[in-house]
Protein backbone atom coordinates (compact mmCIF):
# COMPACT_ATOMS: atom_id res chain seq x y z
CA UNK A 1 0.00 0.00 0.00
CA UNK A 2 2.38 2.49 1.12
CA UNK A 3 4.83 1.33 -1.81
CA UNK A 4 2.08 2.13 -4.15
CA UNK A 5 1.39 5.81 -2.93
CA UNK A 6 5.16 6.25 -3.19
CA UNK A 7 4.83 5.45 -6.60
CA UNK A 8 2.39 7.28 -7.18
CA UNK A 9 3.32 10.15 -6.34
CA UNK A 10 7.03 9.83 -7.77
CA UNK A 11 4.82 8.85 -10.90
CA UNK A 12 2.98 12.26 -11.06
CA UNK A 13 5.74 15.01 -11.25
CA UNK A 14 6.91 12.77 -14.28
CA UNK A 15 3.33 12.60 -15.80
CA UNK A 16 3.22 16.63 -15.42
CA UNK A 17 6.39 16.94 -17.43
CA UNK A 18 5.49 14.90 -20.18
CA UNK A 19 2.04 16.62 -20.72
CA UNK A 20 4.34 20.51 -20.40
CA UNK A 21 6.14 20.52 -22.88
CA UNK A 22 3.31 18.53 -25.31
CA UNK A 23 1.18 21.80 -24.45
CA UNK A 24 3.76 24.35 -24.69
CA UNK A 25 4.74 23.00 -28.70
CA UNK A 26 1.20 22.99 -29.78
CA UNK A 27 1.52 26.59 -28.26
CA UNK A 28 4.45 27.10 -30.55
CA UNK A 29 3.07 25.42 -33.47
CA UNK A 30 -0.06 27.77 -33.51
CA UNK A 31 2.00 30.48 -33.29
CA UNK A 32 3.84 29.48 -36.36
CA UNK A 33 1.11 28.51 -38.10
CA UNK A 34 -0.55 31.69 -37.44
CA UNK A 35 2.49 33.74 -38.48
CA UNK A 36 2.64 31.82 -41.84
CA UNK A 37 -1.38 32.27 -42.57
CA UNK A 38 -2.28 29.06 -43.42
CA UNK A 39 -5.77 28.90 -42.00
CA UNK A 40 -7.08 32.15 -44.31
CA UNK A 41 -6.33 30.22 -48.03
CA UNK A 42 -7.47 26.50 -45.86
CA UNK A 43 -10.83 27.20 -45.03
CA UNK A 44 -14.11 28.21 -46.83
CA UNK A 45 -16.71 30.67 -45.40
CA UNK A 46 -18.57 28.86 -42.68
CA UNK A 47 -16.56 25.76 -43.34
CA UNK A 48 -14.81 23.37 -40.69
CA UNK A 49 -11.31 25.37 -39.91
CA UNK A 50 -8.50 23.97 -42.14
CA UNK A 51 -10.72 21.91 -44.32
CA UNK A 52 -10.28 23.84 -47.20
CA UNK A 53 -12.53 24.36 -49.79
CA UNK A 54 -11.92 28.09 -50.60
CA UNK A 55 -11.72 28.78 -54.47
CA UNK A 56 -8.76 30.44 -56.38
CA UNK A 57 -9.69 32.41 -59.70
CA UNK A 58 -7.18 32.73 -61.93
CA UNK A 59 -7.41 33.46 -65.85
CA UNK A 60 -7.08 29.52 -66.71
CA UNK A 61 -9.54 28.10 -64.26
CA UNK A 62 -10.28 27.80 -60.66
CA UNK A 63 -7.72 25.96 -58.08
CA UNK A 64 -9.31 24.80 -54.91
CA UNK A 65 -7.51 25.12 -51.61
CA UNK A 66 -6.95 21.30 -50.13
CA UNK A 67 -8.48 19.86 -46.96
CA UNK A 68 -5.45 20.20 -44.27
CA UNK A 69 -7.07 18.55 -41.62
CA UNK A 70 -6.29 15.04 -40.30
CA UNK A 71 -9.19 13.39 -41.63
CA UNK A 72 -7.87 9.79 -43.37
CA UNK A 73 -10.00 10.20 -46.09
CA UNK A 74 -10.35 13.39 -47.10
CA UNK A 75 -7.70 15.21 -45.58
CA UNK A 76 -4.13 14.81 -44.88
CA UNK A 77 -4.94 12.20 -41.87
CA UNK A 78 -2.49 9.41 -43.84
CA UNK A 79 0.29 11.16 -45.25
CA UNK A 80 3.73 11.50 -43.42
CA UNK A 81 5.33 14.38 -41.62
CA UNK A 82 8.29 13.86 -44.91
CA UNK A 83 5.63 14.12 -47.49
CA UNK A 84 3.87 17.33 -45.66
CA UNK A 85 7.05 18.72 -45.31
CA UNK A 86 7.73 18.58 -49.36
CA UNK A 87 4.09 19.71 -50.15
CA UNK A 88 4.80 22.99 -47.86
CA UNK A 89 8.35 23.95 -49.15
CA UNK A 90 8.31 21.93 -52.40
CA UNK A 91 5.05 22.11 -53.52
CA UNK A 92 4.82 18.31 -54.53
CA UNK A 93 1.95 16.25 -52.78
CA UNK A 94 1.74 13.02 -51.26
CA UNK A 95 0.72 11.26 -54.34
CA UNK A 96 3.43 13.09 -56.05
CA UNK A 97 1.40 15.39 -58.26
CA UNK A 98 2.37 18.96 -58.33
CA UNK A 99 0.80 21.83 -56.79
CA UNK A 100 -0.30 24.81 -58.25
CA UNK A 101 1.69 27.98 -56.75
CA UNK A 102 -1.62 29.11 -55.90
CA UNK A 103 -0.13 27.51 -52.75
CA UNK A 104 2.79 29.37 -51.82
CA UNK A 105 5.39 27.24 -51.74
CA UNK A 106 7.73 29.61 -53.37
CA UNK A 107 8.43 31.21 -49.90
CA UNK A 108 7.71 28.60 -47.57
CA UNK A 109 10.83 26.78 -49.17
CA UNK A 110 12.29 29.06 -47.02
CA UNK A 111 10.92 27.66 -43.79
CA UNK A 112 13.19 25.96 -41.57
CA UNK A 113 12.99 22.67 -40.75
CA UNK A 114 11.96 23.24 -37.57
CA UNK A 115 8.88 25.51 -38.34
CA UNK A 116 7.84 23.06 -40.63
CA UNK A 117 8.05 20.70 -38.03
CA UNK A 118 5.58 22.68 -35.49
CA UNK A 119 3.14 23.58 -38.25
CA UNK A 120 2.67 19.78 -38.31
CA UNK A 121 2.29 19.12 -34.81
CA UNK A 122 -0.34 21.93 -34.35
CA UNK A 123 -2.22 20.51 -37.25
CA UNK A 124 -2.54 17.11 -36.07
CA UNK A 125 -4.22 18.38 -33.17
CA UNK A 126 -6.84 20.17 -34.87
CA UNK A 127 -10.48 17.57 -35.76
CA UNK A 128 -10.17 15.94 -38.67
CA UNK A 129 -13.13 17.32 -40.78
CA UNK A 130 -14.42 15.13 -43.66
CA UNK A 131 -14.48 17.48 -47.10
CA UNK A 132 -13.66 16.29 -50.16
CA UNK A 133 -12.33 19.07 -51.88
CA UNK A 134 -12.96 19.46 -55.89
CA UNK A 135 -10.59 19.59 -58.41
CA UNK A 136 -11.81 19.89 -62.03
CA UNK A 137 -11.28 23.57 -61.91
CA UNK A 138 -8.78 24.00 -63.96
CA UNK A 139 -9.36 23.21 -68.03
CA UNK A 140 -7.05 21.70 -70.63
CA UNK A 141 -3.67 22.05 -70.65
CA UNK A 142 -3.74 23.87 -67.82
CA UNK A 143 -5.09 20.38 -65.34
CA UNK A 144 -2.34 18.91 -66.25
CA UNK A 145 0.01 18.87 -62.86
CA UNK A 146 2.89 17.12 -64.34
CA UNK A 147 3.81 20.61 -66.79
CA UNK A 148 3.69 22.36 -63.54
CA UNK A 149 7.50 20.65 -63.44
CA UNK A 150 7.65 23.56 -66.38
CA UNK A 151 6.99 26.80 -64.46
CA UNK A 152 9.12 25.13 -61.25
CA UNK A 153 12.22 24.89 -63.72
CA UNK A 154 12.09 28.38 -64.09
CA UNK A 155 10.23 29.85 -61.57
CA UNK A 156 11.05 28.23 -58.21
CA UNK A 157 14.26 28.04 -56.62
CA UNK A 158 14.86 25.64 -53.84
CA UNK A 159 17.00 27.48 -51.84
CA UNK A 160 16.90 27.76 -48.31
CA UNK A 161 16.50 30.86 -45.91
CA UNK A 162 20.23 31.61 -45.52
CA UNK A 163 20.70 34.40 -42.89
CA UNK A 164 22.98 37.54 -43.82
CA UNK A 165 25.80 37.58 -41.76
CA UNK A 166 26.49 40.69 -42.40
CA UNK A 167 22.84 42.01 -40.52
CA UNK A 168 22.19 41.50 -36.48
CA UNK A 169 19.46 39.02 -35.49
CA UNK A 170 16.79 41.18 -35.70
CA UNK A 171 17.07 42.50 -39.37
CA UNK A 172 17.53 38.53 -40.06
CA UNK A 173 14.49 37.30 -37.89
CA UNK A 174 12.49 40.33 -39.53
CA UNK A 175 13.68 39.10 -43.25
CA UNK A 176 12.93 35.51 -42.49
CA UNK A 177 9.35 37.00 -41.11
CA UNK A 178 8.47 38.78 -44.56
CA UNK A 179 10.01 36.02 -46.79
CA UNK A 180 9.53 32.80 -45.28
CA UNK A 181 6.48 33.42 -42.89
CA UNK A 182 4.76 36.21 -43.96
CA UNK A 183 4.78 35.71 -47.77
CA UNK A 184 4.36 39.49 -48.13
CA UNK A 185 6.00 39.30 -51.29
CA UNK A 186 3.38 36.98 -52.82
CA UNK A 187 1.01 39.56 -53.17
CA UNK A 188 3.04 42.74 -52.97
CA UNK A 189 5.79 41.94 -55.72
CA UNK A 190 4.91 41.72 -59.30
CA UNK A 191 4.97 38.69 -61.50
CA UNK A 192 6.93 38.58 -64.79
CA UNK A 193 5.72 37.06 -68.04
CA UNK A 194 5.68 33.33 -66.58
CA UNK A 195 4.29 34.15 -63.25
CA UNK A 196 6.94 33.93 -61.13
CA UNK A 197 8.01 37.19 -58.57
CA UNK A 198 10.19 39.30 -60.34
CA UNK A 199 13.30 40.95 -59.45
CA UNK A 200 11.33 44.28 -57.97
CA UNK A 201 10.77 43.09 -54.81
CA UNK A 202 7.74 44.88 -52.56
CA UNK A 203 7.08 47.47 -56.33
CA UNK A 204 3.46 46.60 -55.75
CA UNK A 205 1.24 44.11 -58.01
CA UNK A 206 -2.45 43.31 -58.84
CA UNK A 207 -3.69 40.17 -56.70
CA UNK A 208 -7.37 39.11 -57.09
CA UNK A 209 -8.29 42.13 -58.65
CA UNK A 210 -6.75 44.30 -55.54
CA UNK A 211 -4.10 46.43 -55.55
CA UNK A 212 -1.28 45.26 -52.57
CA UNK A 213 0.63 48.53 -52.94
CA UNK A 214 4.09 49.27 -53.37
CA UNK A 215 5.53 49.23 -49.90
CA UNK A 216 8.67 49.41 -50.89
CA UNK A 217 11.17 52.38 -48.84
CA UNK A 218 10.67 55.00 -51.80
CA UNK A 219 9.62 57.71 -50.35
CA UNK A 220 6.57 58.88 -53.20
CA UNK A 221 5.65 55.40 -54.52
CA UNK A 222 6.24 53.53 -51.23
CA UNK A 223 5.97 53.79 -47.66
CA UNK A 224 9.23 55.44 -47.25
CA UNK A 225 7.32 58.62 -45.91
CA UNK A 226 6.43 56.28 -42.99
CA UNK A 227 7.93 56.02 -39.41
CA UNK A 228 8.59 52.40 -38.01
CA UNK A 229 5.82 53.13 -35.45
CA UNK A 230 3.50 53.71 -38.64
CA UNK A 231 4.01 50.43 -39.73
CA UNK A 232 4.25 48.70 -36.41
CA UNK A 233 0.24 50.29 -35.60
CA UNK A 234 -0.89 49.61 -39.25
CA UNK A 235 0.17 45.90 -39.04
CA UNK A 236 -0.60 44.96 -35.85
CA UNK A 237 -4.23 46.84 -35.94
CA UNK A 238 -4.98 47.13 -39.57
CA UNK A 239 -5.39 51.40 -39.67
CA UNK A 240 -3.18 54.03 -39.52
CA UNK A 241 -5.50 57.20 -39.39
CA UNK A 242 -4.63 59.77 -41.97
CA UNK A 243 -2.64 57.45 -44.68
CA UNK A 244 -4.07 54.02 -44.42
CA UNK A 245 -6.62 51.43 -43.51
CA UNK A 246 -7.01 47.69 -44.60
CA UNK A 247 -9.30 45.96 -46.68
CA UNK A 248 -9.34 42.92 -48.68
CA UNK A 249 -6.73 40.63 -48.98
CA UNK A 250 -4.41 42.35 -46.46
CA UNK A 251 -7.59 42.82 -43.89
CA UNK A 252 -7.06 39.07 -43.56
CA UNK A 253 -3.20 38.93 -43.05
CA UNK A 254 -3.59 41.46 -40.23
CA UNK A 255 -6.63 39.64 -38.27
CA UNK A 256 -5.48 36.39 -38.58
CA UNK A 257 -2.04 36.69 -39.11
CA UNK A 258 -0.04 39.77 -38.00
CA UNK A 259 -1.73 40.81 -35.26
CA UNK A 260 -0.77 37.40 -33.30
CA UNK A 261 3.35 38.51 -33.29
CA UNK A 262 4.77 38.40 -30.72
CA UNK A 263 6.26 42.76 -29.56
CA UNK A 264 10.08 41.52 -30.51
CA UNK A 265 9.18 39.86 -34.03
CA UNK A 266 6.25 42.70 -35.03
CA UNK A 267 9.46 44.85 -34.55
CA UNK A 268 11.79 43.13 -36.59
CA UNK A 269 9.49 42.47 -39.36
CA UNK A 270 8.57 46.16 -39.54
CA UNK A 271 12.73 46.86 -39.16
CA UNK A 272 13.36 44.78 -42.15
CA UNK A 273 10.21 46.12 -44.57
CA UNK A 274 10.95 49.41 -43.38
CA UNK A 275 14.35 49.35 -45.26
CA UNK A 276 13.84 47.02 -48.98
CA UNK A 277 15.08 48.78 -51.56
CA UNK A 278 13.08 51.30 -53.25
CA UNK A 279 10.74 50.31 -56.27
CA UNK A 280 10.23 53.34 -58.71
CA UNK A 281 6.53 53.40 -59.24
CA UNK A 282 3.75 56.36 -58.98
CA UNK A 283 4.90 59.61 -59.28
CA UNK A 284 2.32 60.92 -56.23
CA UNK A 285 2.09 59.58 -53.50
CA UNK A 286 -1.32 58.13 -52.58
CA UNK A 287 -1.51 58.95 -48.83
CA UNK A 288 -1.41 62.80 -49.12
CA UNK A 289 -4.45 62.93 -51.89
CA UNK A 290 -7.31 65.15 -51.46
CA UNK A 291 -8.79 67.40 -48.93
CA UNK A 292 -12.34 67.88 -47.07
CA UNK A 293 -14.40 68.97 -49.15
CA UNK A 294 -18.44 69.26 -47.82
CA UNK A 295 -21.36 67.19 -50.36
CA UNK A 296 -23.87 69.41 -48.94
CA UNK A 297 -23.70 72.15 -51.37
CA UNK A 298 -23.89 69.73 -54.04
CA UNK A 299 -26.79 68.16 -53.26
CA UNK A 300 -28.67 70.65 -51.63
CA UNK A 301 -32.49 71.28 -53.13
CA UNK A 302 -31.43 68.29 -56.12
CA UNK A 303 -35.40 66.47 -56.86
CA UNK A 304 -34.98 62.66 -55.68
CA UNK A 305 -33.72 61.05 -59.23
CA UNK A 306 -33.53 57.27 -60.12
CA UNK A 307 -30.55 58.29 -61.82
CA UNK A 308 -28.32 59.74 -58.88
CA UNK A 309 -25.43 62.11 -59.23
CA UNK A 310 -21.97 60.87 -57.67
CA UNK A 311 -22.31 63.75 -54.64
CA UNK A 312 -25.97 62.11 -54.00
CA UNK A 313 -24.98 59.05 -54.00
CA UNK A 314 -22.07 60.06 -52.13
CA UNK A 315 -24.16 61.74 -49.30
CA UNK A 316 -26.75 58.87 -49.36
CA UNK A 317 -24.46 55.80 -48.71
CA UNK A 318 -21.27 57.12 -47.27
CA UNK A 319 -21.49 60.42 -45.75
CA UNK A 320 -23.34 59.52 -42.04
CA UNK A 321 -20.04 57.14 -41.46
CA UNK A 322 -17.51 59.06 -43.50
CA UNK A 323 -18.42 62.55 -42.77
CA UNK A 324 -20.26 64.97 -45.25
CA UNK A 325 -16.74 66.59 -46.07
CA UNK A 326 -14.94 63.07 -45.80
CA UNK A 327 -12.90 63.92 -42.81
CA UNK A 328 -14.14 60.27 -40.91
CA UNK A 329 -16.14 60.26 -37.77
CA UNK A 330 -15.68 58.83 -34.47
CA UNK A 331 -12.81 58.33 -31.76
CA UNK A 332 -9.38 58.18 -32.97
CA UNK A 333 -11.17 58.17 -36.69
CA UNK A 334 -13.10 54.91 -36.46
CA UNK A 335 -14.45 55.47 -39.68
CA UNK A 336 -11.59 56.94 -41.93
CA UNK A 337 -11.07 59.97 -43.68
CA UNK A 338 -11.15 59.52 -47.85
CA UNK A 339 -8.78 62.09 -48.34
CA UNK A 340 -5.61 61.28 -47.19
CA UNK A 341 -6.83 57.93 -47.16
CA UNK A 342 -4.15 55.26 -49.74
CA UNK A 343 -7.48 53.30 -51.19
CA UNK A 344 -8.37 56.64 -52.47
CA UNK A 345 -5.36 58.53 -53.92
CA UNK A 346 -3.95 55.77 -55.46
CA UNK A 347 -3.37 55.60 -58.92
CA UNK A 348 -5.45 52.62 -60.01
CA UNK A 349 -9.39 52.98 -58.60
CA UNK A 350 -9.47 49.42 -58.05
CA UNK A 351 -9.53 49.06 -54.10
CA UNK A 352 -11.69 51.31 -54.22
CA UNK A 353 -14.48 49.67 -56.03
CA UNK A 354 -13.67 46.61 -54.32
CA UNK A 355 -14.37 48.60 -50.97
CA UNK A 356 -17.67 49.92 -52.06
CA UNK A 357 -18.63 46.46 -53.66
CA UNK A 358 -17.41 44.56 -50.71
CA UNK A 359 -17.47 46.49 -47.64
CA UNK A 360 -14.56 46.12 -45.02
CA UNK A 361 -14.67 43.22 -42.72
CA UNK A 362 -11.18 43.08 -40.52
CA UNK A 363 -10.79 42.43 -37.13
CA UNK A 364 -8.58 44.49 -34.85
CA UNK A 365 -5.42 44.68 -32.72
CA UNK A 366 -7.79 43.94 -29.89
CA UNK A 367 -9.90 41.40 -31.77
CA UNK A 368 -12.62 43.55 -32.41
CA UNK A 369 -14.63 43.35 -35.56
CA UNK A 370 -14.53 46.41 -37.62
CA UNK A 371 -17.29 46.52 -40.16
CA UNK A 372 -18.45 49.23 -43.18
CA UNK A 373 -21.63 47.47 -44.89
CA UNK A 374 -20.88 46.01 -48.42
CA UNK A 375 -22.70 47.98 -51.58
CA UNK A 376 -22.88 45.20 -54.14
CA UNK A 377 -26.75 44.77 -53.60
CA UNK A 378 -27.35 48.20 -53.56
CA UNK A 379 -26.11 49.85 -56.18
CA UNK A 380 -25.61 48.96 -59.95
CA UNK A 381 -21.96 49.14 -61.70
CA UNK A 382 -23.03 51.77 -63.74
CA UNK A 383 -23.68 54.11 -59.87
CA UNK A 384 -20.74 52.23 -58.34
CA UNK A 385 -18.71 53.81 -60.84
CA UNK A 386 -19.97 57.50 -60.79
CA UNK A 387 -19.73 57.21 -56.94
CA UNK A 388 -16.30 55.65 -57.15
CA UNK A 389 -15.39 58.47 -59.78
CA UNK A 390 -16.93 61.41 -57.23
CA UNK A 391 -14.66 60.13 -54.12
CA UNK A 392 -11.37 60.54 -56.46
CA UNK A 393 -12.40 63.09 -57.64
CA UNK A 394 -12.67 64.99 -54.07
CA UNK A 395 -10.76 63.46 -51.99
CA UNK A 396 -8.37 61.92 -54.45
CA UNK A 397 -5.83 62.64 -57.02
CA UNK A 398 -8.84 63.59 -59.49
CA UNK A 399 -6.69 60.95 -61.67
CA UNK A 400 -9.61 59.70 -64.42
CA UNK A 401 -13.11 58.27 -64.32
CA UNK A 402 -14.33 54.82 -63.42
CA UNK A 403 -16.11 53.50 -66.00
CA UNK A 404 -19.29 50.91 -65.63
CA UNK A 405 -17.42 48.13 -67.14
CA UNK A 406 -13.78 48.04 -64.62
CA UNK A 407 -16.74 47.79 -61.81
CA UNK A 408 -18.66 45.08 -63.66
CA UNK A 409 -15.54 43.13 -63.79
CA UNK A 410 -14.19 43.52 -60.77
CA UNK A 411 -17.48 42.44 -59.54
CA UNK A 412 -17.59 39.30 -61.35
CA UNK A 413 -14.01 38.69 -60.38
CA UNK A 414 -13.16 38.34 -64.16
CA UNK A 415 -10.10 40.39 -62.60
CA UNK A 416 -7.53 39.41 -65.08
CA UNK A 417 -7.89 39.78 -68.27
CA UNK A 418 -6.08 37.26 -70.68
CA UNK A 419 -3.29 38.49 -72.97
CA UNK A 420 -2.82 36.54 -76.06
CA UNK A 421 0.49 35.95 -75.67
CA UNK A 422 -0.29 34.12 -72.46
CA UNK A 423 -2.70 31.68 -74.38
CA UNK A 424 0.05 30.71 -76.64
CA UNK A 425 2.59 31.02 -73.58
CA UNK A 426 1.69 28.58 -71.20
CA UNK A 427 1.01 25.23 -74.10
CA UNK A 428 4.27 26.56 -74.65
CA UNK A 429 5.51 26.09 -70.98
CA UNK A 430 3.76 22.23 -71.17
CA UNK A 431 5.80 21.74 -73.57
CA UNK A 432 8.93 23.34 -72.40
CA UNK A 433 7.98 20.96 -69.42
CA UNK A 434 7.73 17.96 -71.57
CA UNK A 435 10.97 18.55 -73.05
CA UNK A 436 12.55 19.22 -69.44
CA UNK A 437 11.06 15.68 -68.36
CA UNK A 438 12.32 13.81 -71.25
CA UNK A 439 15.85 15.23 -71.29
CA UNK A 440 16.02 14.34 -67.24
CA UNK A 441 14.51 10.88 -68.94
CA UNK A 442 17.07 10.66 -71.38
CA UNK A 443 20.04 12.05 -69.19
CA UNK A 444 18.98 8.72 -66.82
CA UNK A 445 19.05 6.30 -69.52
CA UNK A 446 22.11 7.20 -70.52
CA UNK A 447 24.31 7.66 -67.82
CA UNK A 448 22.15 4.69 -66.02
CA UNK A 449 21.43 6.27 -62.53
CA UNK A 450 17.96 5.59 -61.37
CA UNK A 451 16.60 7.46 -58.12
C1 LIG B 1 -2.42 31.82 -50.48
C2 LIG B 1 -3.20 30.68 -50.09
C3 LIG B 1 -2.53 29.56 -49.34
C4 LIG B 1 -1.79 29.65 -48.18
C5 LIG B 1 -1.40 30.91 -47.42
C6 LIG B 1 -1.47 28.30 -47.82
N1 LIG B 1 -1.98 27.41 -48.73
FE1 LIG B 1 -1.72 25.41 -48.72
N2 LIG B 1 -2.66 25.27 -50.50
C7 LIG B 1 -3.31 26.31 -51.14
C8 LIG B 1 -3.96 25.81 -52.33
C9 LIG B 1 -4.77 26.62 -53.31
C10 LIG B 1 -3.67 24.42 -52.40
C11 LIG B 1 -4.10 23.45 -53.49
C12 LIG B 1 -3.15 23.57 -54.65
C13 LIG B 1 -3.40 22.57 -55.73
O1 LIG B 1 -4.48 21.94 -55.76
O2 LIG B 1 -2.48 22.39 -56.54
C14 LIG B 1 -2.86 24.12 -51.23
C15 LIG B 1 -2.36 22.86 -50.94
C16 LIG B 1 -1.73 22.52 -49.74
C17 LIG B 1 -1.30 21.18 -49.38
C18 LIG B 1 -1.44 19.94 -50.24
C19 LIG B 1 -2.56 19.07 -49.72
C20 LIG B 1 -3.21 18.19 -50.75
O3 LIG B 1 -3.75 17.15 -50.39
O4 LIG B 1 -3.26 18.59 -51.94
C21 LIG B 1 -0.78 21.26 -48.12
C22 LIG B 1 -0.21 20.12 -47.29
C23 LIG B 1 -0.85 22.63 -47.71
N3 LIG B 1 -1.42 23.38 -48.72
C24 LIG B 1 -0.46 23.11 -46.48
C25 LIG B 1 -0.38 24.47 -46.15
C26 LIG B 1 0.23 24.97 -44.94
C27 LIG B 1 0.79 24.12 -43.84
C28 LIG B 1 0.17 26.34 -45.02
C29 LIG B 1 0.77 27.35 -44.06
C30 LIG B 1 2.19 27.17 -43.82
C31 LIG B 1 -0.50 26.67 -46.26
N4 LIG B 1 -0.81 25.52 -46.92
C32 LIG B 1 -0.76 27.97 -46.68
C33 LIG B 1 -3.33 27.62 -50.75
C34 LIG B 1 -2.63 28.15 -49.66
C1 LIG C 1 -2.97 38.15 -49.72
C2 LIG C 1 -2.20 39.21 -50.29
C3 LIG C 1 -1.33 40.03 -49.35
C4 LIG C 1 -0.32 39.59 -48.52
C5 LIG C 1 0.15 38.16 -48.27
C6 LIG C 1 0.23 40.77 -47.90
N1 LIG C 1 -0.41 41.89 -48.34
FE1 LIG C 1 -0.08 43.82 -47.72
N2 LIG C 1 -1.62 44.46 -48.86
C7 LIG C 1 -2.40 43.69 -49.70
C8 LIG C 1 -3.46 44.50 -50.28
C9 LIG C 1 -4.53 44.02 -51.25
C10 LIG C 1 -3.29 45.81 -49.75
C11 LIG C 1 -4.20 47.02 -49.99
C12 LIG C 1 -5.26 47.04 -48.89
C13 LIG C 1 -6.27 48.14 -48.98
O1 LIG C 1 -6.22 48.98 -49.88
O2 LIG C 1 -7.16 48.18 -48.13
C14 LIG C 1 -2.13 45.75 -48.88
C15 LIG C 1 -1.64 46.83 -48.16
C16 LIG C 1 -0.49 46.82 -47.38
C17 LIG C 1 0.09 47.98 -46.73
C18 LIG C 1 -0.50 49.39 -46.76
C19 LIG C 1 -0.02 50.13 -47.97
C20 LIG C 1 -0.88 51.31 -48.30
O3 LIG C 1 -0.39 52.17 -49.01
O4 LIG C 1 -2.04 51.40 -47.87
C21 LIG C 1 1.21 47.55 -46.08
C22 LIG C 1 2.17 48.39 -45.26
C23 LIG C 1 1.33 46.12 -46.31
N3 LIG C 1 0.29 45.71 -47.10
C24 LIG C 1 2.35 45.33 -45.79
C25 LIG C 1 2.39 43.93 -45.91
C26 LIG C 1 3.36 43.08 -45.25
C27 LIG C 1 4.51 43.57 -44.38
C28 LIG C 1 3.06 41.79 -45.58
C29 LIG C 1 3.71 40.51 -45.11
C30 LIG C 1 3.79 40.32 -43.68
C31 LIG C 1 1.89 41.84 -46.44
N4 LIG C 1 1.51 43.15 -46.62
C32 LIG C 1 1.28 40.73 -46.98
C33 LIG C 1 -2.24 42.33 -49.93
C34 LIG C 1 -1.36 41.49 -49.23
C1 LIG D 1 -21.82 52.09 -41.58
C2 LIG D 1 -20.66 52.90 -41.72
C3 LIG D 1 -20.02 53.03 -43.10
C4 LIG D 1 -20.62 53.39 -44.29
C5 LIG D 1 -22.06 53.71 -44.54
C6 LIG D 1 -19.55 53.46 -45.27
N1 LIG D 1 -18.35 53.13 -44.69
FE1 LIG D 1 -16.54 53.14 -45.58
N2 LIG D 1 -15.69 52.41 -43.90
C7 LIG D 1 -16.35 52.13 -42.72
C8 LIG D 1 -15.47 51.45 -41.83
C9 LIG D 1 -15.77 50.94 -40.42
C10 LIG D 1 -14.23 51.31 -42.52
C11 LIG D 1 -12.98 50.56 -42.06
C12 LIG D 1 -12.11 51.34 -41.16
C13 LIG D 1 -10.90 50.54 -40.79
O1 LIG D 1 -10.48 49.68 -41.57
O2 LIG D 1 -10.38 50.78 -39.72
C14 LIG D 1 -14.41 51.96 -43.80
C15 LIG D 1 -13.41 52.09 -44.74
C16 LIG D 1 -13.54 52.76 -45.95
C17 LIG D 1 -12.45 53.04 -46.85
C18 LIG D 1 -10.98 52.75 -46.62
C19 LIG D 1 -10.67 51.32 -46.82
C20 LIG D 1 -9.19 51.02 -46.99
O3 LIG D 1 -8.87 49.87 -47.14
O4 LIG D 1 -8.38 51.92 -46.98
C21 LIG D 1 -12.99 53.67 -47.93
C22 LIG D 1 -12.26 54.15 -49.17
C23 LIG D 1 -14.41 53.76 -47.71
N3 LIG D 1 -14.71 53.20 -46.48
C24 LIG D 1 -15.30 54.33 -48.58
C25 LIG D 1 -16.69 54.32 -48.39
C26 LIG D 1 -17.64 54.76 -49.38
C27 LIG D 1 -17.28 55.28 -50.76
C28 LIG D 1 -18.88 54.59 -48.83
C29 LIG D 1 -20.21 54.82 -49.49
C30 LIG D 1 -20.57 53.85 -50.49
C31 LIG D 1 -18.70 54.07 -47.49
N4 LIG D 1 -17.35 53.90 -47.26
C32 LIG D 1 -19.73 53.82 -46.59
C33 LIG D 1 -17.66 52.43 -42.44
C34 LIG D 1 -18.60 52.85 -43.37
Amino acid sequence: MIRKALTLAALAPVAALAQAPADAAIRHGEYVTRAADCEVCHTSPGGAPYAGGLPFKTPFGTIYASNITPDARTGIGTWTEAQFARAVRHGVRADGAQLYPAMPYTSYVKLTEADVAAIWTYLRTRPAARNVVRDDGMGFPYNQRWALAGWKAINFSDTPFTPDPGKNAEWNRGKYLATALGHCEECHTPRTVTFGLSRHAYAGAMIDGWQAYNISSDPVAGIGSWSQADLTRYLSTGALPGKATAAGGMADVIGHSLRFLTPPDMAALTGYISHVAPQAGSAQSRFDAGAPYDVSAAVRGAPPSDDPSGAALFSGNCASCHGRSGTGTGADRYYPSLFNNSAVGADTPNNLVQIILNGVHRTNGAGQDILMPAFADQLTDAQVARLATYVIDMYGHRNGTVDAAQVTALRNHAQTVIPGWLLVGVPLLVLFAALVVLRRRLIRSHSGVSR
